[in-house]
């Protein structure tokens, strides 16, 4: 290639050199493509562990920079240079007429490997997060849903879609930083971590917490094999953990019992941009509610139980907007999916609803309860976080 196009190559690649340390966290690889008549030969940089290597010619070399790259270019007819980034593939493409640089779209697999039949176009798609699919053990590696997986699938997906609409409201001036409360084998976080990495191309960091050393494991196994450096897990009782930053936005899946409420009010303490919870099991004011009046539906084990997951809801709505945020409650998945398939959706807007905390006051007091969420936030607030 003559020193022109050379030149305007390696203008191009020394953008994108600095992209790479910058983005160390998403970098994928360089992939080079060297043609000399209808031959073509590879090289490859790749970041490891804070090196960089590059293969060329069947040899293995760490670099520091890109300045033999000129004097391999000149050997050949044209080039094409291919810097991948989660979510983002970016080609320069020379030769000695032209350079030119552009971004390509990047897809797995072919979108038609979707298999669920259910007519909603999904926001993680095989076509567009197979690897992750596989990885979490949904995607059978002929290319179709499990079908005992489909349900994760789905409340994995409806819980994104969710998301996507919460996103314009977290708009930290830095990497979006999400704690997964309770966090098990991560499957949420690895799916929302794909989706806003990948589709969504926001850049982000996940924290899970969970008390259990097995799945802590698991996840970090799943980190590893997926190659996603933006994670953490840590392994501690939820009521023990405070994270050193903030969080943008708290989310739990499923987080059984007072957990549900540790998390709320983890995101109320933390001034977290939003909370999205899905709470699993409500035992905690199904032991402690009384109420006279309703002593004809209370009787009936069934009605209290249910009346017990509503109350318990509609404190930790109440105290949440107390606390300064819109909330919203919403059956996020039908519930031949998951009985437990409301959602807390939580927006902060600082504005403190004195109705809110009056009824929230009023009802605990009705019902003789005292509810985990306000305990939890006191014991947050005593800790300074
Ligand atoms: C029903 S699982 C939900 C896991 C995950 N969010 C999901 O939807 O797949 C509940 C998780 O809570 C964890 N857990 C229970 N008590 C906890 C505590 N005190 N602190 C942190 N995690 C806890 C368990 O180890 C378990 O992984």
């Amino acid at each position: 290639m003559n020193k022109k196009s050379v030149d305007k190559a390696m203008l191009f690649f020394s953008g994108l050199w600095s992209r790479m340390k910058e983005n160390s966290d998403y970098f994928e690889n360089i992939k080079i493509t060297l043609r000399s008549g209808t031959r073509e030969y590879f090289a490859r940089f790749t970041y490891e562990r804070g090196e960089i290597y590059r293969d060329y010619l069947g040899e293995r070399k760490k670099c520091s920079d890109y300045n033999s790259l000129p004097e391999i270019l000149r050997e050949y007819d044209s080039a094409l240079i291919s810097y991948n980034e989660r979510g983002t593939e970016i080609l320069i493409e020379a030769d000695d007429k032209n350079v030119r640089m552009k971004n390509r779209e990047k897809q797995t697999e072919p979108a038609r490997l979707s298999t669920v039949k259910s007519g909603r176009e999904y926001l993680l798609s095989p076509g567009k997060a197979a690897p992750l699919l596989r990885e979490l053990g949904i995607l059978a590696e002929n290319g179709k849903i499990k079908n005992d997986k489909v349900r994760k699938y789905n409340q994995i997906d409806y819980f994104l879609e969710l998301a996507d609409g919460i996103l314009k409201d977290v708009t930290p001036d830095r990497e979006l930083l999400v704690l997964d409360c309770a966090c098990g084998k991560s499957y949420l976080s690895f799916a929302m971590n794909c989706y806003f990495t990948e589709v969504k191309r926001r850049k982000c960091r996940f924290i899970g917490v969970d008390v259990s050393p097995e799945v802590i494991k698991a996840s970090e196994r799943t980190a590893k094999n997926l190659n996603y450096k933006n994670m953490t897990f840590v392994c501690s009782d939820l009521a023990e953990y405070m994270p050193h930053t903030p969080p943008d936005l708290v989310i739990s899946l499923h987080a059984c019992d007072t957990l549900t409420d540790m998390a709320l009010a983890f995101g109320i303490r933390s001034r977290a941009s939003a909370v999205m919870s899905v709470p699993c099991c409500h035992k905690d004011i199904l032991k402690q509610y009384s109420y006279e009046p309703f002593s004809m539906v209370t009787k009936h084990g069934i009605l209290k139980a249910r009346l017990a997951d509503t109350l318990t809801d509609a404190l930790r709505a109440a105290y949440l907007e107390a606390s300064g945020y819109e909330v919203s409650l919403i059956e996020y998945i039908s519930p031949l999916e998951t009985p437990k398939n409301i959602m807390i959706r939580a927006v902060y807007t600082g504005k403190r609803s004195e109705e809110a905390a009056q009824n929230y006051k009023a009802l605990k007091e009705m019902i003789h309860v005292s509810p985990a969420i306000e305990k939890f936030g006191k014991k947050i607030q005593e800790r300074g976080l």
